[in-house]
């Protein structure tokens, strides 16, 4: 496996879209070779071949995935348990307190990579409407403990 990262974004209107892009720039300045992609435009095994795992997704519905984040969630619960091991993950959850399900589809995606066998390295962080600061707080953190890792 290759000492890299992913960083996949689930999105209905751009905001998790914009983040994910905030955060490739991110860690391509800390050295960190990346791919960026929409959940829609990635396979369960190319996810695998990744050290370090990084879901963005918003939550749409009454709690449920964005069109774009669905056939992949739906794809990995079918892999079996251990198929993710060695990988590591964290998960930023986009989302309104408004709605019941508060960020449901992320809270989704960080116990199905868990349940696969990747090891959570970053405790998820769930945002309301006004995240902007505190979203890009998590991934600069969330970005040098990948950096420093892969460096170390
Ligand atoms: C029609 C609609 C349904 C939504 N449903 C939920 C929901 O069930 N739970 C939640 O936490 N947020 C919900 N949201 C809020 C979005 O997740 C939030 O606005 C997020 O920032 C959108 O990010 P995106 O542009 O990446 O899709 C909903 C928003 C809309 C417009």
């Amino acid at each position: 496996m290759s000492r890299n990262l992913f960083i996949g974004f689930g999105t209905e209107t751009g905001n998790s879209e914009l983040l994910a892009m905030d955060a490739q720039r991110i860690a391509s300045s800390n050295g960190i070779e990346t791919r960026c992609a929409c959940l829609d435009e990635i396979q369960v095994d190319e996810i695998k071949n990744h050290e370090y795992i990084l879901i963005i997704c918003s939550t749409w519905g009454d709690g449920e995935q964005p069109d774009n984040a669905q056939d992949l969630y739906d794809s990995m619960q079918d892999i079996d348990e251990n198929e993710l091991n060695g990988t590591h993950f964290a998960v930023l959850a986009l989302g309104d307190t408004a709605f019941d399900l508060f960020c449901e589809a992320g809270i989704q995606w960080d116990q199905l990579l868990e349940e696969k066998g990747s090891s959570r390295f970053y405790e998820r962080l769930d945002c309301d409407t006004d995240y902007e600061d505190d979203a890009e707080e998590w991934l600069e953190v969330v970005l040098n403990k990948i950096a420093s890792t892969i460096n170390a």
